[in-house]
């Protein structure tokens, strides 16, 4: 089953929201739900699944609802993750959070997600709230979590389920209980193999979000206190392409904002070959399909390599610290 573009879905804009830094606070917890909304992190997600008590639930609903509509998340993307299709809670988190605060709500995250018809499910419920409550239909996006062997295997027909989805997202607790891979320190190489464990993972939740122009994201690191580590993990699936991880302690942010903006030199780089690009190819630079820019040959690829790491570098807030010169003619 396709589910069809709603009207007025504006992907585009969604696609360019900044992802580096995503902060997990539980929708329980009021004094975290106060603190995340001063943290310069990218996007908050108020959870209802793993970091909330079973008994929690009914009320951190009500609690997220009110902090989605009076809380100060300016410069954030708000996100709540809702619990799995196989629990009870899934439709009451939805319904209780999206007709309460849906004004006030970029995308749901659905975690464990293992098949397409899991997306179809949550896209339809949207779109009967989005109905009744008179919201833009479509505007409220949908994060979905890797979380198992099966959604894994299925990821490709995940990620084009529907024209709500933003991102994808690798969890990496619940994927390695999932596979019983042989270490309980999330993110970190389970001890006795050569390689990196979680590059086929990455890369082939990367391919399908790349696939379906969705944003790849990458999960926890469980280890607080070590921002070193994490620096080490996040560097990692940063080098492979993902725009993002999850960050679970204020003192992670920095680290996050950092690892995932292209530096300065590549961001002042990507700006020159841009501009070099455009002027080469116009009629004034004599229309040529490449050109040099220094030592370095630059074409149509170029182009599209630069504007990867610029469209990073302005969302990130960069700022540019050289020019391009035409050469006097
Ligand atoms: C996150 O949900 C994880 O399971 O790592
Ligand atoms: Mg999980």
């Amino acid at each position: 089953m396709t589910v069809q573009p709603p009207p007025g879905a504006s992907q585009d804009a969604a696609r360019l929201r900044p992802r580096r830094s995503c902060m997990a606070v539980p929708g329980s917890n009021p004094r975290f739900l106060e603190k995340a909304q001063g943290l310069p992190a990218d996007q908050v997600f108020l959870d209802l699944e793993d970091a909330c008590a079973p008994l929690a639930k009914p009320e951190a609903r009500h609690t997220i609802v009110k902090y989605l509509n009076e809380g100060d998340w300016s410069g954030k993307t708000r996100v709540v993750r809702v619990n799995d299709w196989t629990t009870e809670w899934t439709y009451r988190d939805v319904t209780t959070v999206v007709e309460g605060a849906g004004a006030h709500l970029d995308c749901l995250m659905l975690p464990k997600v293992q098949d397409a018809g899991q997306i179809h499910a949550l896209d339809l419920l949207l779109t009967q709230i989005e109905k009744t409550m008179g919201y833009e239909v479509g505007r409220i996006g949908i994060e979905a979590q890797i979380e198992n062997a099966r959604g894994l295997v299925n990821v490709d027909e995940i990620a084009g389920a529907s024209p709500r989805l933003e991102t994808i997202v690798f969890g990496p607790a619940d994927f390695m209980a999932s596979i019983n891979m042989k270490t309980l320190v999330v993110g970190e190489q389970p001890p006795g193999y050569p390689a990196d464990a979680y590059h086929y993972i990455l890369m082939r939740i990367l391919m399908a979000a790349r696939t379906h122009d969705l944003q790849a994201i990458d999960g926890p690191y469980l280890q607080i206190r070590d921002v070193d580590g994490f620096r080490e993990v996040a560097g990692r699936s940063a080098a492979l392409g993902f725009d993002g991880k999850w960050v679970l302690h204020p003192g992670q942010v920095d680290a996050a904002n950092e690892v995932y903006s292209p530096s300065q030199e590549d961001y002042d780089h990507a700006e020159l070959i841009l501009d070099a690009y455009a002027h080469y190819t116009s009629e004034a630079g004599g229309k040529k399909g490449s050109a040099m820019l220094g030592d370095e040959m630059i074409d149509e690829a170029s182009r599209k390599m630069a504007l990867v790491v610029s469209g990073k570098g302005r969302a990130a807030g960069m700022r540019r610290t050289t020019s391009f010169q035409p050469p006097e003619a």
